[in-house]
């Protein structure tokens, strides 16, 4: 990877201070702790503005200690856009837009153990997930976050030019079928399957990011089958780096905002019998471009 120390200027440097919310970034690369918001109680403009301004800078910020009931969950949701329904996952009763995140003792399986952007198979991929964890365990169920425009910068200027206008296929049919009949879910008769391309612009930073992921995109649009998988084996490893990533440990109550347009995450279940429970709002994104 790596050969020297131009790598790390793709690192969004220290920005401007803030005035109204503290920000603790985990890594030069991706994330930030926020300090100083209450997401249960009215935003002000200011402190809104700030969120939104290290949403852009971390790609995902996390918010502890907050006492979040559902309707306070999807009213932050709100702010960011329209709330979009899962394809497949159970959600809480009267709420469609509160996807269920849960594994306990019972469970054959446990949500996002692949790195992967949020149904990235839909049309429209969702531009960001809120998931408010309520429950879980004093040590494991972590969960990685890796920045894509860090990928991108970080492939040779050959391989920039052998992706550009390149497209993907992304889909939602081996990813959901079957996989909440534990929770009693009925398939539906298909699940979503897009075309986007393999590098996306981010409609508000204008910077690129790699758009592949291992758990939804099964091919690239006019490779034969062979060169299709070793070209997307060798993004999915390279995505995969250290260099990229942060590792986030939970505490109940706290809330984590990520941007799909730009990241991936990938949860770790390491924590079998123990209990980790959540909700996820989703908001809607656009087509990328
Ligand atoms: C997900 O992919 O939304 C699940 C992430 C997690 O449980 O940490």
């Amino acid at each position: 990877m790596p050969a020297s120390r131009a790598h790390l200027r793709t690192f969004t440097p220290a920005s401007d201070p803030y005035r109204e919310i503290a920000v603790k970034r985990l890594t030069p690369a991706i994330g930030a702790e926020i300090g100083g918001v209450d997401l249960a109680a009215p935003i002000p403009d200011a402190v809104f503005a700030e969120i939104e301004r290290a949403f852009a800078e971390n790609l995902v910020i996390f918010f502890r200690d907050q006492t979040l009931t559902p309707e306070a969950h999807l009213a932050f949701g709100r702010k960011f856009g329209e709330l979009h329904v899962h394809p497949a996952a159970p959600s809480e009763a009267g709420h469609p837009e509160l996807m269920v995140i849960a594994t306990d003792e019972n469970s054959p399986r446990a949500n996002g153990e692949g790195w992967h952007s949020d149904v990235s198979c839909d049309a429209e991929p969702p531009l960001g997930s809120m998931l408010y964890i309520r429950t879980c365990p004093e040590v494991g169920g972590d969960t990685l976050f890796a920045n894509m425009y860090a990928a991108y910068d970080l492939l040779s200027e050959g391989m920039k030019r052998r992706l550009e206008g390149l497209q993907a296929v992304h889909d939602g049919e081996h990813v959901y079928r079957g996989l909440y009949a534990n929770l009693g879910v009925t398939d539906r008769p298909v699940y979503p399957r897009s075309v986007h391309p393999v590098v996306r612009t981010h409609p508000v930073t204008r910077r690129k990011a790699l758009f592949v992921n291992s758990g939804f995109t099964t091919a690239i649009v006019g490779l034969s089958p062979d060169e299709s998988d070793a070209l997307l084996r060798y993004l999915f490893g390279h995505l995969a780096h250290p260099l990229f990533q942060c590792r986030f440990r939970w505490t109940p109550g706290t809330l984590a905002f990520w941007d799909n347009r730009c990241a991936q995450h990938q949860a770790i279940w390491d924590y079998w019998p123990e209990r980790r429970y959540g909700n996820r709002a989703t908001i809607k994104g656009d087509a990328p471009f």
